[in-house]
């Protein structure tokens, strides 16, 4: 057979690495009694209204494509749940779904950054939005939101890192991996500096009603910027555990709008129209389930907080989201080596701070989407293995 040499891939894309929680998950995923602590999404099954309403959609012949921001029902019912819970008034029109949080990203991503240009992301931080900015050729800087700051973001190195060519800042409060809530004042700092430093502000609010401190919800950026600059990202997978049927939504200004959905035409049509219809069930049916959940977080935070404090493990209290990070330095072992033995030698998944950056190197992320014997079972092995290594 002739030996062709082929074009070319795309080298900022493949370059760009995996998210490094894979790594753990794809290894524990052969391996049956694993205790998996390590995953990003809820334990719970989604409510029994929303699935009904998608079965009745797939009854009544609901199947086709629809308008790609969404059908009216749905954009009309997320107008009024942006107004009722997150404090922002917006028309329907200023309201586009796609297929997840971080099908809205990347949309956004594609609207905003061109070759060269450089997005501010926090470290640590989820790390599906560095392969978003390689695959539209620009450059990551990560700002670091430090163990020691209780990992809110350090404003002055933030600042320190803007150049002529930074053009996007990333927030996420609620933040992954980290569970720590941004106060008003950081919003108000950090919608300052985007609008003194003219940059675009990408604001994902993804985990926005998963409040651990009694707060019904988390502060939004939209209330601190209202000069078209902030586009705030939102999620049905972890309000109403629905991460397998792909439903997010931007609010942004009507100039950017129409760039989100020019992307998302070319990349999805639309959204499933049955996730559609779940999402409106999901919006104007009963919210107990969103409280119900979010209070069994919060039980297991206690819980873990607790485990980790008396284990000498503990780095900050999580506010929101549903993780806790767990310090793992005095086994002066990098987290990922870390995670890979704390899977092969005591059989618990966790996530490698290093799969968020470089800040939490030291670091491993537990998901509270995990039921309370294992929280209790897996943190206990993971003391007992980083005293052992440690050498206490
Ligand atoms: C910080 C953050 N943003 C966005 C998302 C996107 O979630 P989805 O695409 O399921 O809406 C996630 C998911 O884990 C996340 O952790």
């Amino acid at each position: 057979m002739a030996t062709t040499s082929l074009p070319p891939l795309s080298s900022d894309l493949l370059e760009a690495h995996h998210s490094g929680i894979r790594e753990i998950a794809n290894e524990a995923y052969g391996m049956p009694g694993a205790i998996r602590l390590e995953a990003g999404q809820p334990d719970f099954r989604t409510p029994a209204h929303i699935a009904e309403a998608a079965k009745a959609a797939i009854d009544e012949g609901f199947t086709f494509y629809t308008p790609t921001a969404g059908i009216p029902p749905l954009r009309e019912a997320l107008a009024g749940k942006l107004e009722r819970v997150n404090g922002i008034d917006v028309p329907p029109a200023q309201i586009v779904c796609g297929p997840g949080g971080v099908g809205v990203i990347s949309a956004t991503m594609a609207t905003l950054v061109e070759p060269g240009d450089e997005v501010l992301t926090p470290d640590p931080g989820w790390p599906n939005t560095s392969i978003m900015v390689a695959w539209a050729h620009g450059r990551e800087v990560r700002y670091p939101c430090p163990p020691e700051l209780g990992f809110q973001p350090d404003l002055e190195a933030l600042e320190r890192l803007i150049t002529p060519r930074t053009k996007v800042l990333l927030v996420n409060s609620p933040n992954n991996p980290t569970g720590a809530v941004y106060p008003e004042e950081t919003l108000r700092r950090l919608a300052g500096l985007a609008r003194d430093r003219n940059l675009w502000l990408i604001s994902d609010e993804c985990y926005d009603q998963i409040m651990l401190d009694g707060r019904g919800v988390a502060p939004s950026m939209a209330n601190h910027l209202q000069d078209g600059r902030v586009i705030s990202v939102f999620t049905f997978s972890k309000s109403y555990a629905m991460t397998g049927w792909r439903l997010g939504y931007a609010v942004a200004a009507p100039d950017l709008i129409d760039g989100i959905i020019k992307f998302l035409e070319s990349t999805s049509s639309c959204v499933s129209a049955i996730t559609q219809k779940a999402g409106v069930a999901a919006l104007n049916g009963p919210q107990d389930c969103v409280a119900e959940m979010v209070s069994a977080y919060r039980r297991r935070r206690d819980l873990s907080v607790d485990l980790l404090r008396e284990a000498g493990l503990l780095v900050a209290e999580p506010q929101g989201a549903f993780y806790v990070m767990a310090d793992v330095s005095q086994t002066r072992m990098g987290a990922r080596e870390f995670a890979l033995r704390l899977l092969r030698e005591r059989q618990v998944g966790v996530a490698p701070g290093t799969a968020f950056g470089s800040v939490a190197g030291q670091a491993v992320r537990i998901s509270l989407a995990s039921s309370d014997q294992d929280l209790r079972e897996g943190i206990g092995r993971l003391a007992e293995f980083v005293q052992e290594l440690g050498g206490r």
